[in-house]
């Protein structure tokens, strides 16, 4: 069976992602490679219609989990594991880390309760999907706040206090400290330029671009 490469990008509201992603995405076609860029939550029509519940519906924070949770694994099932046995690369902005972030971190849903989501949601023949890196943008969540201003209509996250962010920082945090291999940490809060040169290194260090 072919084995592609799954890249996630993760980070706090602000922290610049999509358009990193988009420059990856194209960097990467030019050198060869088949890529599927996707989003969570999101990805599949079902997916996505979940995302609009998340992102705008009020509701309560194990509710939002599971739904999260719901979303991946409609998204895992159709589009991620048939991208990587076809020998894609996966670009998706956002994976389970930002479930622990989110979820965890910023709305105190049990860790171990997560943890359990994630073995059910993306086990399959006992291992558990993972990305094989995770690019986090981190950036200050003060520097997201100025960011964000200027943003379009805040949905359920964006409108958060600055203290949720802090919260969220410490989830991914968590998450680097226990995986610390799959992460490329970036200070988001550089130079555009620089960032995408820590972004192109991540994958050069792992023999993935020229
Ligand atoms: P984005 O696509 O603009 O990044 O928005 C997605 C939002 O959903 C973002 O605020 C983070 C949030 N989110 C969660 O709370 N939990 C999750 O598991 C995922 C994937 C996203």
């Amino acid at each position: 069976m072919s084995q592609g490469i799954f890249i996630s990008f993760e980070g706090i509201d602000g922290a610049g992602k999509s358009s990193h992603i988009d420059a990856l995405a194209s960097l990467l076609q030019q050198q060869g490679y088949s890529v599927t860029r996707s989003r969570e939550p999101g990805g599949t029509e079902l997916a996505e219609q979940l995302r609009q519940l998340v992102l705008n519906h009020p509701m309560d924070a194990l509710t939002e989990a599971l739904l999260v949770f719901a979303a991946r694994r409609d998204h895992v099932q159709q589009v991620i594991r048939p991208a990587l046995q076809r020998g894609d690369v996966v670009l998706c902005d956002r994976f389970a880390d930002a479930s622990f972030a989110y979820q965890g971190g910023g709305r105190g849903v049990d860790w171990a309760t997560l943890l359990q989501l994630e073995q059910w949601v993306q086990s399959q023949q006992g291992a558990v999907l993972q990305p094989d890196l995770t690019i986090w943008f981190d950036l200050p969540p003060a520097v997201a706040a100025a960011r964000l201003v200027q943003a379009r209509t805040a949905d359920r996250f964006e409108s958060q206090p600055e203290d949720f962010f802090h919260q969220v920082v410490q989830g991914y945090a968590r998450r680097q400290q226990a995986d610390p291999q799959r992460f490329a940490r970036i200070a988001a809060d550089q130079p555009r330029e620089q960032v995408w040169a820590d972004v192109c290194q991540a994958l050069v260090q792992r023999g993935w671009l020229r």
